[in-house]
């Protein structure tokens, strides 16, 4: 029956990014997994509820011994994950090395990053053994989605192996860090062999109409490839197609999880402990790109400029860790920790600063008493923490202030107030504005921003779309996927 060919349909999606939706820890001796943070796992997480696929990545550990992997296979099995297993170093290079340390930074217009060739052979050689065991379940007609920057040679990678397996599949790839304009791309020496491993997709998707320009442009000045056309790319024989996806997330989630007894108790408890007090709310990763340098010093500014409000104010701030064996993100881990002991020390103690992962019961309960949200990325592919607090924000009709360096901010600026958070004077400003506004200025803010959360939730019918149109040429494929 027809029910049956497109749940039988469904099958054929092969989703591939480093991180899994899960993390596996082994704690004395066994594994655990947890729920992975970051926009990329939040994103896709709405896709599970309708759509039925194998995911692969890496599980986030070294497992040597074969009883131990099949122990992993087996934790992951019921969340349709399917772990690649890395040997330590080689991960450490490709994860740590190249993807966090070179690439990262390049991709967000972080200067000072040297290229190293060793993390790029374990980088390349990462890419292949994913293509390997990628090769072996795919079909002709199984759809293979890429994701994100550690994995961008293999669209190249993996179409050479079908072929000579004689399948015939659909490749596609979103990148969900921006993509930098040519000229900051330069400063990468191996950036041909990225952008041709790309081009071997059928279709590139991007987070904003910036980033996808940034790319073909590249492709034209880089590779001399063809362009004329508006979003797609001739290069090699092959029509290679671009596209905008607005990622979102799925707003019911938060709202759900908002009704559930204990978090409207903590919901009272902390609207209780800070009465009379304006909660400024701030979820980030800890990570440069996240400006949360230049969070606290346009907090610093902001309370310096308004004596008035001390002990009427609070910045709850909780700092993700992440990425804990690059030098880099130590050394911001110690700034920050500096950061706030001063700014507690000279102003009362108007900085709660989390460095740890909370439950998401309490980050929505969070989200949910915060006036306002302060985001303050230098740069960034989307942030879904801007998203996040809008869904929680029904009642109170809190102000989201973001930074122009978001991507989000291209679509959200309208409902929020934005500013250069390389300014500590337009921030500190941003956050005087956004605890004085009315109630009927917030009012309005918010609908836009509600709005805009609640229609943008669609991976659904983008996965729809493509699957119907897996057996079709690529070019066409690529127009459905919209
Ligand atoms: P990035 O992808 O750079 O980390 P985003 O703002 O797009 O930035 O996404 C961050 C995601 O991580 C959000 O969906 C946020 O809810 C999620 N997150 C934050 N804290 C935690 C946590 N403790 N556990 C799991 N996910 C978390
Ligand atoms: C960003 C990247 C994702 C990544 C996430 C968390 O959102 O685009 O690919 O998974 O950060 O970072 P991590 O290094 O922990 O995977």
């Amino acid at each position: 029956s027809r029910m049956d060919s497109i749940s039988n349909e469904k099958q054929n999606l092969i989703i591939v990014s480093n991180r899994l939706p899960l993390s596996v820890k082994r704690v004395d001796g066994s594994f655990q997994s947890s729920l992975s943070s970051g926009g990329l796992v939040t994103s896709l997480a709405g896709l599970t509820k309708s759509t039925q696929f194998q995911w692969f990545g890496w599980p986030g550990l070294e497992v040597r011994d074969l009883g131990d992997r099949e122990e992993v296979s087996q934790t992951l099995e019921a969340h349709n994950a399917i772990p690649i297993f890395l040997d330590s170093t080689l991960a450490h290079e490709h994860y740590n090395g190249f993807s966090n340390r070179i690439l990262w930074p390049i991709l967000h217009y972080q200067s000072g990053v040297t290229f190293d060739d060793t993390p790029w052979q374990a980088y390349k050689r990462v890419n292949e053994l994913f293509a390997d065991a990628i090769v072996d379940s795919a079909e002709s007609g199984t759809l293979i989605w890429i994701h994100d920057y550690h994995l961008m040679l293999l669209p190249e990678l993996l179409r050479h192996r079908l072929t000579q397996q004689g399948k015939s599949c659909a490749i596609g790839f979103s990148l969900h860090t921006p993509f930098p304009a040519g000229d900051f791309w330069r400063n990468l020496p191996v950036r041909k062999h990225l952008i041709e491993g790309l081009l071997s997709s059928d279709l590139i998707g991007f987070h904003t109409d910036e980033y996808k320009q940034n790319f073909i442009e590249t492709c034209a000045s880089l590779l001399n490839a063809r362009t004329e056309i508006p979003n797609q790319i001739q290069y090699k024989n092959r029509l290679v197609c671009t596209n905008k996806f607005i990622v979102g997330i799925d707003p019911q989630k938060f709202t759900d999880t908002l009704q559930m007894p204990e978090v409207q108790d903590r919901i009272r408890t902390l609207k209780e402990r800070y009465k009379g007090v304006k909660v400024i709310v701030g979820v980030d990763r800890l990570d440069h790109i996240k400006g949360l340098t230049q969070k606290l010093s346009g907090f610093d500014a902001f309370l310096d400029d308004h004596p008035e409000l001390q002990n009427k104010v609070v910045l709850i701030q909780v700092a993700v860790p992440s990425r804990e064996d690059v030098k880099e993100y130590q050394d911001l881990e110690r700034d920050l920790c500096t950061m706030a002991g001063k700014i507690n020390g000279k102003h009362g103690t108007p900085l709660l600063y989390m460095h740890r992962s909370v439950p998401f019961a309490e980050l929505t309960a969070l989200y949910s008493v915060a006036d306002v949200c302060l985001l303050t990325s230098t740069r960034d592919g989307m942030n879904l923490v801007a998203f996040e607090y809008v869904a929680c924000q029904k009642e109170r009709h809190g102000v989201l202030v973001l930074s122009e360096f978001a991507g989000a901010s291209s679509f959200m600026s309208q409902g929020s107030i934005s500013f250069h958070p390389a300014n500590k004077t337009e921030m500190s400003e941003a956050i005087f504005d956004a605890i004085s506004l009315d109630p009927a200025q917030r009012k309005s803010k918010y609908e836009y921003l509600r709005d805009f959360v609640n229609e943008n939730t669609r991976w659904d019918s983008i996965c729809d779309g493509k699957l119907s149109a897996t057996n079709t040429r690529s070019a066409k494929w690529g127009q459905d996927f919209t």
